[in-house]
This record gives C-alpha cells, sequence and structure tokens, in this order.
C-alpha cells in the first residue's frame, strides 16, 4: 500500500515510518500541504494523509479521485478542512477520534497557568538577570469558576486538571456524555459565571464564532479565554476588542483561525501580513503558541499507530470503525 504524505513535518516522520513498516504501508512524504493544486502529487498512491491546515475541499477531492487514489486518512480528529459531503461516494475518509486527550488538555491548563502566574515574563526577565517582581502579580486558580464548552474527551481531562486546583466546573455541551463531573448549564450562564473559559468542542457551522461581538458583552470582566480546539470558534476581531476593552482578562490561543498557512512554518524572516494576529501577539495578556497542544510523544505515537490500522482495515477488511460518514 501507497500513501502520499502531504504537510509532512520532521518530527512525526519517524513515528509514521516504524508502523508503516511493521504493517507494510509505504509512506510518501511531501512536505507541501494538500489542496486542489497540490493533489496530482498523489497520482500513483492508494491513498493520501493529511492535517488539519491541509485542504480536501471539493477541488482537492476530484483531483485525487481522477489520480486513482481511493482513501484520504486524517491523521487528527477534527474533519473541518474536509468536504465530506462533496468525498461522499468519491473518496473514503478516516481520522483518529482520540489519541491522547491528555496532551491537549495538559497544554491547556499549562498554557493557563503561564498566563496567570506570568511565567512566561518571569522566564524572559531572568535569562537577562532581571530580577525585578514589579508587573508579575498573578491570580489563584483555586476556587474560582472553570466554564468548559464541550466536555468531551479532552474537555473532560481539562474539567479534572481543574478540579485538581480545587476549581469549581461548570460546562456547556448539547450532548453530554458523562465522561466527568460538571454542572451543566446554558451556554450564557457559563459566559456569564466563568472566570476561566476553555473551547473543547468541534468547529462546525453551530459553533463558529461561539465567541463574537454579540456574545463578548455577556463575559463575566476579566475572564481568561483559553482555545486548544479550533481557531474559528472566536471571532478574533471580537476577542481583541474584548481584550482592549478590559472586558477579557486574558487568552491563551494554541489556534487562530486565519493559522493556515502560518501555524507549523517558520515565519520569522517574514513579515506577518495578519495585522489581527500581530496585535493579539503584541498584547502582554496574550500568549499563543501554534497549534502545539496534540505535540507529546504519546500522541504522536497513538496517531501513527491508528492510522496505520485505519488505512489497514479499510484495504484489508473493507470497513473501518473510524470512517467518517456524511450523514447531511
Ligand atoms: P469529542 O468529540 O470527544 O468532544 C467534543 C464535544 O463537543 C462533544 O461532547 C460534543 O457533544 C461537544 N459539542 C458539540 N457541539 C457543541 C456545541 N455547539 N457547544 C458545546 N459543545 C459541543 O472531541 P475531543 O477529542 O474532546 O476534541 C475536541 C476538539 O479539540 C476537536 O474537535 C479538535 O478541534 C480539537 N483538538 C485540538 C488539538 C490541538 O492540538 N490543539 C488536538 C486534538 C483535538
Amino acid at each position: 500500500m501507497k500513501i502520499a504524505f502531504f504537510d509532512a513535518k520532521e518530527y512525526e516522520i519517524p513515528y509514521f515510518d516504524r508502523y508503516g513498516r511493521e504493517e507494510g504501508v509505504g509512506f510518501h512524504y511531501f512536505e507541501t500541504p494538500l489542496n486542489g493544486e497540490t493533489a496530482p502529487l498523489a497520482r500513483g498512491f492508494d491513498g493520501v494523509c493529511l492535517f488539519v491546515n491541509d485542504r480536501l475541499d471539493a477541488a482537492a477531492i476530484d483531483r485525487l479521485t481522477e489520480c486513482g487514489v481511493q482513501v484520504a486518512a486524517l491523521r487528527c480528529a477534527g474533519s473541518n478542512n474536509v468536504d465530506l459531503a462533496h468525498a461522499k461516494g468519491r473518496l473514503r475518509v478516516v481520522h483518529v477520534p482520540a489519541y491522547s486527550p491528555h496532551a491537549v488538555a495538559e497544554h491547556a491548563a499549562g498554557m493557563l497557568l503561564t498566563s496567570v502566574r506570568r511565567i512566561h515574563k518571569a522566564y524572559n526577565r531572568t535569562r537577562e538577570f532581571n530580577f525585578s517582581l514589579q508587573g508579575l502579580i498573578g491570580f489563584e486558580l483555586h476556587g474560582k469558576t472553570a466554564g468548559v464548552v464541550g466536555m468531551g474527551r479532552i474537555g473532560s481531562a481539562f474539567a479534572e486538571i481543574c478540579r485538581g486546583f480545587g476549581m469549581r466546573v461548570l460546562a456547556y455541551d448539547p450532548a453530554p456524555r458523562a465522561l466527568s463531573e460538571a454542572e451543566y448549564c446554558p451556554i450564557d450562564r457559563l459566559f456569564a459565571e466563568s472566570d476561566v473559559l476553555s473551547f473543547h468542542c468541534p468547529l462546525t457551522e453551530h459553533t463558529r464564532h461561539l465567541l463574537c461581538t454579540r456574545t463578548l458583552p455577556l463575559l463575566k470582566k476579566g475572564v481568561m479565554i483559553v482555545n486548544t480546539s479550533r481557531g474559528g470558534l472566536i471571532d478574533s476581531e471580537a476577542l481583541l476588542e474584548g481584550i482592549k476593552s478590559r472586558r477579557i482578562g486574558g487568552a491563551c490561543l494554541d489556534v487562530y483561525e486565519e493559522e493556515e498557512g502560518l501555524f507549523f512554518e517558520d515565519n520569522s524572516g517574514h513579515i506577518l501580513e495578519d495585522d489581527t494576529l500581530a496585535r493579539l501577539i503584541s498584547m502582554p495578556n496574550v500568549l499563543v503558541t501554534s497549534h502545539q497542544a496534540f505535540l507529546t510523544k504519546e500522541a504522536l505515537d497513538a496517531i501513527a499507530l491508528t492510522t496505520v490500522s485505519n488505512l489497514i482495515s479499510l484495504f484489508e477488511r473493507g470497513s473501518c470503525e473510524n470512517e467518517l460518514i456524511f450523514r447531511g
């Protein structure tokens, strides 16, 4: 089985090579992302493997099927970058629904603690032997309210961590699965009562811009926003507005709505065209990581293992429990 692996990064290749070799799946690595223009590179391959910022839209799907590609294996959970309706009957799509919810939940907690205790500032200061504490006053999480939007695998793991800090956990989820204890409430109440608001739901037409100019006034003054899910859940302009007006006390962002083409790449030698992102990054109370929350040894190992077994299931048994099927 030959798989064209798009948007390949050095850090993931050893994991895929290992499980690919064991199971007879040959990965050919392309650095370029997958989209309608690059899809013809997959000619002669049985399948493609793609990540969060590859674009499997109608054009890419048509090019791939013209090239004889039968399967697209997402090496991530979210599928908002895939036109599943167009893929139906043309290309079979599998994903990795869960690899390590703890990787993402721990990163969210890490960003939160870093921000509220100003650890990122202290790190920079002490490297220059500046041992002043001026401006480093933080606040304690103990006794505060964490609002979790989306109580699935990651949201539940984050809720457990918050409870460990002695926080009260409020949750909003239209289809809760009782993976972890929480007090469920309507989203407006969650917005009004949370000192920390963390997003863990998928990006869909219902969740796009959950935080926007309309919902901004509902937020508790000084709330810390944490987003490790998908950038599109938050209207970045509204977030900026909320920070400037001091309604939002800080933001920890592992994802950004316009991250495609920026995140995962070294852009340090370029002028950043995105003024909103540049302004957000310039704020003293905004912490940005570039879609890094999943990046642990454990998660990379699980992603590679599941991707290879998804491909084997589909090609050898004709079915796979992790197949994404459009039901619209
Ligand atoms: P999951 O499927 O276990 O949980 C998602 C939860 O969101 C479900 O309980 C669902 O009912 C809920 N939900 C759906 N619509 C909602 C709405 N309108 N409002 C509130 N909740 C809603 O998914 P999991 O594994 O917890 O992942 C969550 C998200 O995290 C993924 O969709 C993905 O976008 C993101 N993610 C980010 C990573 C990163 O590296 N930054 C890595 C992995 C996932």
